[in-house]
């Protein structure tokens, strides 16, 4: 399977520098890449860009994604974005669970779930995000946390053929500190979400229909040792994200590997 390389813009960006990000990602990736099919690129903007983002990288083979969703399709929930609405502006993937949203806004593992089955019923391929904390991880919890997390993540969800799933693991101690994971420790990791995962959907469904990437603190400088671990298929990258020739280098590395 092709590596992803997603980038998450969160809050970061006014309007008018995300749609400046957007034309120097595709101007980039137009220029560097000789085989656009080595490594699946896609861009997470601030929904109120997701329009005018999906104008530019139309056409590209750079996919789109919304940085979260709620459960419904339609309905009185205000200030909510819908998985119709995500899918109507050209939006393919969507960030579910983040750490951020789980700290500062209550997201729960059960809210967490219904956004990936509203999600997957629109065909829309949701980044599940899982991942410990550092008191969780300094008392030998990590295993469970992430047991517990993507069990109820993706309870009641059988992938048909059409539908994809991508799980981020990561540790919340690694998001935005410059403080990566252990690449050694992250390929565990990912080898417990794996196996997570094909005891939910069987060998044949993981391996052509789940990915399991890392992120937290990964730049151009870390991420080829993340990708040395062929069970890592690639990253979901914040703050190296913000800056196009550096997210471009990333996009290089992983399709060369
Ligand atoms: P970071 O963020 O790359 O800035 O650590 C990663 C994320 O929040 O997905």
């Amino acid at each position: 399977m092709r590596k992803f390389i997603i980038g998450n813009w969160k809050m970061q960006l006014s309007d008018r520098d995300s749609v400046a990000l957007a034309e120097a990602v595709v101007r980039g990736w137009a220029e560097r890449q000789s085989d656009p099919s080595s490594a699946q690129v896609v861009i997470c903007p601030s929904h109120l860009v997701l329009a005018e983002v999906h104008d530019i990288v139309h056409g590209t083979g750079i996919g789109l994604g919304g940085q979260d969703a709620f459960w419904e399709d339609k309905g009185a929930f205000t200030g909510e974005i819908s998985p119709a609405t995500l899918a109507e502006l050209g939006a393919k993937y969507c960030i579910v669970g983040h750490s951020e949203r789980r700290q500062h806004l209550g997201e729960t593992d059960d809210m967490v779930n219904k956004k990936v089955v509203a999600l997957l019923r629109r065909d829309l391929y949701p980044i599940v995000c899982v991942g410990e904390t550092a008191e969780e991880r300094d008392s030998g919890r990590r295993d469970s946390v992430l047991v517990t997390q993507i069990r109820a993540a993706l309870k009641a969800t059988a992938l048909s053929e059409e539908q994809r799933i991508i799980v981020a693991y990561e540790p919340r101690w690694a998001i935005g500190t410059g403080r990566a994971a252990d690449p050694n420790d992250a390929a565990e990791a990912h080898q417990l979400i794996r196996d997570e995962l094909i005891e939910l959907y069987g060998v044949e469904k993981t391996e052509r229909q789940c990915a399991v990437i890392y992120g937290g603190s990964v730049t151009s400088e870390n991420l080829g040792s993340f990708l040395g671990h062929s069970i890592i298929e690639g990253a979901l990258v914040g703050g190296a994200s913000l800056d196009a020739k550096e997210f471009l280098m990333m996009a290089d590395i992983a399709s060369r590997t």
